[in-house]
């Protein structure tokens, strides 16, 4: 059974929406049609945090908060669960979060003010305790011009100290169950040319999929929604993956870390600290929180753009990509990418689930160089994985990012450092062999001439690190 609306709890109300474009964003929505205008436009494009609200998942029983940037979510995937918008904080008198910021002076011109107000609201409902390395991971999509950080990051220390419980704590019961309330039918959204479909399960999906045309699949849409709100493009008919459960888990079986396509980085992170700490850390250089709560490494790889960050990782690690079409099929990364953001990808061909061999005796190390340390996108990035014993090279596998027109395997300077001693005499040598396996461009992140130094030299920053046994951080250069 297809329902044809899309149902969702608006602040404290069950609301129903059907008769909006499918392009619509969740900001213009509440902005021009429910003139909750609290929440602001600065970039529309993920990048400044005004828009920043909270969306409220249920997840095993429990209610899951998560700051979103509302001005690349699209209305329809909404489905499902709440929104919570600045107007709704406030009862008789201000939320914990909002007296903090006032108290602290936490706000000049104020055109900011809602979306760190929502990004604080996000670490108070997640009961982070404020230290100064988690305020700037949870406050770095926010950007502030006028006021300064220092008064900001204050208002976050304190802001425990206006009261641990809120209203929301009180109307948890209510919430859930109104969530549960809402059927998990299929929604198919169809308004004139324009389609918008959620499928409940994979079977749907799959059905759904192989019998339709021309469509764009979403998932945190971090990617996608840039094409409307940055280049003005339609598109006419959508599949959302970001409902299906089928699609959002990570569990490990036979020595493989296997991810659900759609499953949020912000839940991989904990999973991948155990095996693969150069990758977690990596995540936390990944957009912003509001970013990494919705965005998936299926989108990463749909995308396939030449600085996608995980994908020289999936490149050494030569993950197996499973794809689903009418048929399933198993493919490793190494055979994914064919040029320019092309991929072996069918059309009617989604990515089920990505698989990354568990490798207790190899080393990953991963370096992302960007112009700033947060939020920002790679110039460069690279990861090694060394399988080294007693000093010698048995194997390595190095990628980048940035480099060519693809997330690229550096075969020319694998092979030469393959069964060679490690040591910094060998690496150095190795340099010239990046020459030969890479031609970069210059663009706006970086010249030709930055990205071929800096290439070079990060073998030497690998060196360093493997040899002094340092634990991974992935500070930029
Ligand atoms: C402010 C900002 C900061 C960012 N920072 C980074 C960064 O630091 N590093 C980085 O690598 N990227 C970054 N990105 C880009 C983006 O967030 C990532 O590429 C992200 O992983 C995309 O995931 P998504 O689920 O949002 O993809 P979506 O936008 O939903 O989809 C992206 C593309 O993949 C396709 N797709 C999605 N899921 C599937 C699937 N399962 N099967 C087949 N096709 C699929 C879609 O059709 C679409 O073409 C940033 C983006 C923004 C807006
Ligand atoms: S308006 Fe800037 S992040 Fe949304
Ligand atoms: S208070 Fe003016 S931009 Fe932050």
């Amino acid at each position: 059974m297809i329902k044809n609306e899309i149902q969702f709890i608006l602040n404290d109300r069950l609301t129903k929406v059907n008769n909006f474009d499918t392009n619509t964003t969740v900001l213009n929505y509440l902005r021009e049609s429910k003139k909750l205008i609290g929440t602001k436009e600065g970039c529309a494009s993920g990048d400044c945090g005004a828009c920043t609200s909270i969306v409220v998942e249920l997840e095993d029983n429990k209610l899951n908060y998560k700051s979103i940037n509302t001005c690349i979510m699209l209305l329809y995937s909404l489905h499902g669960k709440q929104l919570i918008t600045v107007e709704h904080l406030a009862n008789d008198k201000l939320h914990p979060v909002q007296q903090s910021m006032v108290d602290n002076h936490g706000s000049q011109c104020g055109f900011c003010t809602p979306g760190f107000v929502m990004s604080m609201f996000g670490m108070y409902k997640n009961k982070i305790q404020p230290t100064n390395n988690n305020i700037d991971e949870y406050l770095a999509g926010n950007l502030c011009r006028c006021t300064g950080y220092n008064s900001i990051k204050k208002a976050t220390k304190k802001m425990y100290s206006y009261g641990k419980k809120d209203k929301f704590t009180s109307d948890e019961k209510k919430i859930t169950k109104i969530l549960k309330s809402i059927q998990k039918k299929d929604v198919l959204i169809s308004n004139e040319s324009n389609k918008f479909y959620i499928p409940s399960n994979l079977k749907n999906l799959i059905n759904y999929t192989i019998k339709s045309s021309n469509f764009e699949f979403v998932s945190g849409g971090t990617d996608l929604a840039l094409e409307i709100t940055k280049k003005n493009k339609t598109i006419n008919s959508l599949i959302y993956l970001g409902n299906s459960k089928d699609l959002n888990y990570v569990n490990i079986k036979n020595n493989y870390l296997n991810i659900g396509s759609s499953t949020p980085i912000n839940k991989l992170i904990p999973v991948l600290k155990k095996y693969y700490p150069s990758f977690a850390s990596m995540f936390y250089r990944y957009g912003s929180t509001q970013i990494r709560n919705v965005a998936t490494i299926g989108g990463n790889l749909g995308s396939a753009s030449p600085i996608g960050d995980t994908l020289p990782i999936l490149l050494v690690l030569n993950a197996k990509l499973v794809l689903q079409g009418k048929k399933q099929r198993i493919i490793n990364t190494n055979n994914y990418f064919k040029s320019y953001r092309k991929t072996s990808l069918q059309s009617n061909e989604f990515i089920k689930e990505i698989q990354i061999p568990i490798l207790k005796k190899h080393i990953l190390k991963c370096y992302k160089i960007s112009k700033r340390h947060d939020d920002d996108i790679s110039s460069v990035f690279v990861a090694y994985l060394l399988n080294l014993q007693k000093n010698l090279i048995i194997d390595i596998q190095i990628a980048f990012g940035g480099m060519a027109a693809i997330p690229k395997v550096a075969s020319k300077t694998q092979k030469f450092l393959k069964d060679k001693e490690f040591n910094l005499s060998n690496l150095n040598k190795s340099r010239k062999f990046i020459e030969d396996d890479f031609k970069p461009l210059t663009d706006m992140r970086a010249s030709k001439q930055y990205r071929k130094l800096v290439s070079k030299n990060l073998i030497e920053r690998f060196f360093i690190e493997v040899k002094t046994n340092k634990s991974h951080t992935i500070e930029s250069i």
